[in-house]
């Protein structure tokens, strides 16, 4: 069995993630780490024991490294898209998380390097790998709800309200380009588009709740300029129509998503929280006697986001297995969302 070294830029919150499971696999090493905060490194070199001439500040010199046969991109938004396309340049698999890039045009550019490079890249839509949702999309395409006809969608947390949260990235648009809708919607986005299809238009509205909050580095107060919260309501290609609301104002909600899947035969629910079970509604009948049951996902429907990423790199591609395409159509329908929110009307996509 081949040993796949792998690097990871930025070694911040996600990155733990990564990590845990990478570590896990016999046929894999991480062999390298980046950040420009010392600190980060610091701690995560406690766990990995690199050498010190393993843990870089510059990430080119981390894709350059001989040692390195494919990156993993966990940074803030904003530099998504040069470091996939240097990774890419540079003939190395790239793991990139969502979203995608600041926009569809600057996805595109992904795409464009990924298409000139013998590697690949997957976008780290890492709800694809909950059970309940693989499990989801195997019922779905088998024909047991039948044609899907509504979508009802909702991503809960709290932590716009948390106390004593300051101006980091995701609140600034020069980092993070949109709020809300890039960083929890996008995921949601595309579990639609994988379980009912293509969403063909929209109409959002967003919100920026609390207002203003102390810099990183001084007591000075600044504005945020990301969503809080964002709704929209989507038609599909297949007719079906959706509704999602997704916010950083729930309180009581530590990170609550609610997905529910109607269909002409019957309906799908899961809820992000409780991953290896689903709530199936099937069978023959009239539909007025038709009831939701919880259901175990069967063992055959789990399988780890890094998994895929490193069994993808030996030629072993997973069905579900999300590209950076993927990654771009969720970018189209967040940057339609953003528009369709300033203007305030309906756009197609
Ligand atoms: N897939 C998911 O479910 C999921 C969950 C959380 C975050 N994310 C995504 O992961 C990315 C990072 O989010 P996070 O919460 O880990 O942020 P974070 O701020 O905790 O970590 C980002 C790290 O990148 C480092 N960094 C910044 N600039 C750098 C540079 N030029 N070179 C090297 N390192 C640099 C920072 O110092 C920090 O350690 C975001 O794009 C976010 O949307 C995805």
């Amino acid at each position: 069995m081949k040993t796949v070294n792998i690097g990871i830029i930025g070694v911040g919150g996600i990155a733990k993630k990564h990590i845990k499971e990478l570590l896990a696999y016999e046929d894999v090493k991480i062999t390298a780490i980046c950040d420009i905060d010392p600190k980060a490194i610091g701690e995560k070199n406690e766990q990995l024991q690199l050498p010190a001439e393993k843990c870089y500040e510059n990430y080119l010199d981390l894709i350059a490294d001989p040692d390195v046969d494919a990156v993993e991109i966990c940074t803030p938004n904003h530099l998504h898209a040069p470091m996939a396309i240097d990774a890419l340049k540079a003939g190395k698999p790239v793991n990139l998380e969502k979203p995608l890039a600041m926009s569809y045009g600057e996805a595109l550019q992904i795409l464009e390097a990924e298409k000139q490079s013998p590697a690949f890249g997957m976008t780290c839509f890492s709800y694809r790998f909950k059970p309940a949702v693989r499990f989801a999309k195997h019922l779905v395409d088998s024909g047991a709800i039948g044609r899907i006809v509504g979508l009802n969608v909702a991503y809960l947390k709290s932590s716009a309200f948390w106390e004593g949260r300051r101006l980091e990235w995701r609140f600034v648009k020069e980092y993070a380009a949109s709020g809300v809708i890039g960083d929890l919607g996008v995921h949601l986005i595309d579990l639609a588009q994988l379980l009912a299809g293509n969403i063909t238009e929209l109409c959002a509205t967003q919100n920026i709740v609390v207002t203003e909050r102390k810099r990183l580095d001084s007591e000075e107060s600044a504005p945020v300029e990301t969503d809080d919260q964002c709704s929209f309501i989507a038609k599909f290609a297949n007719g079906a129509d959706g509704s999602f609301h997704i916010t950083r104002c729930a309180i009581g909600h530590a990170n609550t998503i609610r997905y529910d899947v109607y269909g002409n035969k019957g309906s799908l629910s899961f809820g992000l929280n409780n991953p290896t079970v689903l709530g199936v509604c099937q069978g023959e009948g009239d539909p007025k006697d038709l009831r939701l049951e919880t259901v175990e996902v069967p063992k055959e429907f789990y399988l780890e986001q890094e998994r895929a990423f490193v069994d993808a790199m030996k030629g072993k591609r997973d069905p579900l297995f999300p590209t950076l395409a993927h990654g771009a159509q969720g970018q189209q329908v967040v940057d339609a969302i953003l528009q369709s929110a300033a203007e305030r009307r309906w756009i197609e996509i």
